[in-house]
């Protein structure tokens, strides 16, 4: 299979093919993924409720607009997708979108979904994905970049200095969103030489897991900013969460998620970004480093 990443081994001269649509192409997981694609030399179309008008690559698309669906999808025979964010209900605006571009002949589906299901339908949805011809599922856990701002646990460090869980000591497989971008992108550029990938769902994470408090002395540690955990319930972490951003149900939802990691259920590692990109996934003290001026007085 070719690879991509940072150190691609991906074979530059072969045929881009028509293209990718990346949905959700202006946010963190999609910018860093047109960059890599573009970078290979595939057609890459940013679908985006504010297109930029100068670029002739970026198209009007609202997951609440289907008028702005099929214009998207025209001509693209691949597509990332990423759901509307902080919905309760992703599924309800993706599966028709999923049908048509079905009926397109679209022949690769590459879903960002998540290590644990959030909202109900995420797993119909992932399975809707998994059951139709050229359709990948990609599970990370939690990302790194969650720490920084606007991220809520982000705006919480800068604002307050503390991170407030409801997680306990859970550990969790922190994961660089620059390795999602490059799992997706060898799927995606991939595809064109085998196009019945035999994997349909792949679980991404860090090289380790960590707890809050791991994770925070790091960041205390690395980048200068001292960073205090406090232990919260469920209940309290998401009315925390709607001071900084999330709306009731989504903060609900996601507490609820945080707080399953209590049990140990994400204490769970996978060797998916060595084996998709030819490299080690980034370890939350590189994603530290990377990132020092994320925390500094001036983000503040
Ligand atoms: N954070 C985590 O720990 C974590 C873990 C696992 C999975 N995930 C998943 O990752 C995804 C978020 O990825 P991200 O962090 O890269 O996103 P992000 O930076 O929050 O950006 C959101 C993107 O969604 C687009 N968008 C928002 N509302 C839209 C709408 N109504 N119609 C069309 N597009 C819309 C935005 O585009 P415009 O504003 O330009 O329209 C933007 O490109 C979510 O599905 C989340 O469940 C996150």
């Amino acid at each position: 299979m070719p690879t991509t990443g940072d150190d691609t081994r991906y074979r530059p001269g072969d045929d881009p093919g028509p293209g990718v649509l990346v949905t959700g192409g202006t946010g963190k997981v999609g910018r860093e993924l047109v960059t890599l694609l573009r970078g290979h030399g595939v057609p890459v179309r940013v679908a985006s409720r504010a297109p930029v008008a100068e670029d002739p690559d970026s198209v009007p698309f609202d997951w609440f607009d289907r008028g702005t669906h099929a214009a998207a999808l025209d001509g693209q025979d691949r597509i990332f997708l990423v759901t509307p964010p902080n919905s309760a209900d992703p599924a309800d605006p993706v599966i028709p979108f999923l049908d048509e571009a079905h009926r397109r002949g679209v022949r690769t589906v590459v879903l960002l979904s998540s290590a644990v299901p959030l909202q109900p339908r995420a797993p119909e949805l992932a399975a809707r994905v998994r059951d139709q011809s050229g359709g990948i599922v990609l599970r990370p856990s939690g990302f790194m970049q969650n720490f920084l701002s606007p991220h809520p646990v982000g705006r919480q460090i800068l604002r307050d200095g503390e991170i407030r869980t409801a997680s306990g000591a859970g550990r969790m497989g922190w994961i660089d969103l620059r390795d999602i971008a490059a799992c997706a992108a060898a799927l995606l550029l991939a595809d064109r030489a085998a196009p019945q990938a035999d994997q349909r769902d792949y679980l991404l994470t860090g090289p380790r897991t960590l707890s809050y408090v791991e994770a925070a002395a790091i960041i205390s540690a690395t980048a200068a900013k001292p960073v205090r955990v406090v232990h919260t319930d469920e209940e309290a972490l998401a009315a925390d969460l709607q001071t900084v951003g999330f709306s009731a149900e989504f903060a609900a939802i996601y507490a609820r998620a945080e707080a399953g990691a209590r049990s140990g259920r994400d204490d769970v590692v996978s060797t998916a970004v060595p084996d998709l990109t030819g490299r080690p996934a980034r370890t939350f003290e590189q994603f530290v480093r990377d990132h020092a001026a994320g925390w500094s007085t001036a983000a503040a």
